[in-house]
């Protein structure tokens, strides 16, 4: 009866052989039977892999601060002014969209409009135009002075931003209108399909729709549907997907409905 000897090698690698038995058989490996001579180890786990490949990475919601002017993630509200309340970006550019007004925004917030609007009109057929984008503190108390004139103190607080506490002077906020023109700066602009693309999608080009319709508690605005603030695709995304509508909500922030 032939008998197969196992010997193991330095290597470790079991080998059978034939040598018991006397008859000339070729040594094949007990780990590889195949044609490949060599032992093989079993893959290690390389050691910058994730321990689980099936688990989505933890958001970093500390990656850019919220408190510094010049960061995406700057959250700015009736409680958190612009520190210091003349802020002014130092990278504004002009934003080579259709306006009603000529808007400037800070570059990456420029080359983010510039995208979402050319993508708009290829998926709808249809176009937009800036209505209002980057606002200094001086255009924006003249803003805010003719509010209180027109809506008195109350009224203008709920739409218009005291200088110093808008978005719009972060050089990442506009306000998109159709074009042509249909409910520009009204609620109804919620309604058309400009609008409701731009709720559905503005995500995608890092736009955040700030101040929801049913938010007002937590932003101290009423709802406006025009008014989108550039925050970076990660976060734009991250909020799309935890649903999540507020930046107070998701920084875990006081609401700001007041002055305080
Ligand atoms: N309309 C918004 C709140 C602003 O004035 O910044
Ligand atoms: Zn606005």
């Amino acid at each position: 009866m032939a008998v197969a000897g196992l010997l193991v090698l330095a290597g470790g690698a079991a080998v059978i052989t034939g040598a018991l038995t006397g008859r000339a058989e070729p040594a094949v490996t007990a780990e590889e039977p195949s044609a490949n001579p060599m032992p093989t180890e079993p893959p290690r786990p390389s050691p910058t892999a994730s321990p689980d490949p099936t688990e989505a990475p933890t958001f970093d919601r500390a990656a850019h601060s919220i408190d510094d002017p010049n960061s995406i993630w700057v959250v700015v509200d009736k409680l958190r002014p612009l520190n210091p309340t003349d802020y002014a970006p130092a990278d504004l550019v002009d934003v080579p969209v259709p306006f009603a007004n000529p808007p400037r925004l800070r570059q990456e917030a420029s080359d983010a409009v510039v995208s979402l609007f050319a993508t708009f009109t290829a998926e709808t057929g249809l176009a937009l135009q800036s209505q209002s984008a980057y606002r200094s503190f001086d255009a924006q108390t003249r803003v805010y002075t003719g509010d209180v004139a027109a809506l008195g103190q109350a009224g203008a607080d709920l739409s218009t931003a005291r200088p110093g506490t808008s978005e719009h002077q972060t050089g990442l906020t506009i306000d998109i209108s159709a074009q042509p023109g249909q409910c520009s700066l009204s609620a109804c602009f919620g309604d058309t399909p400009h609008g409701q693309w731009l709720a559905e999608n503005a995500w995608r080009f890092g736009f955040l729709l700030r101040y929801p319709a049913d938010k007002t508690a937590i932003t101290g605005y009423e709802f406006e549907p025009w008014h989108y603030r550039y925050i970076g695709i990660d976060l734009a995304t991250e909020m799309r997907e935890t649903g999540v509508t507020t930046l107070e909500e998701f920084f875990g922030i006081p609401a700001a409905p007041s002055y305080g």
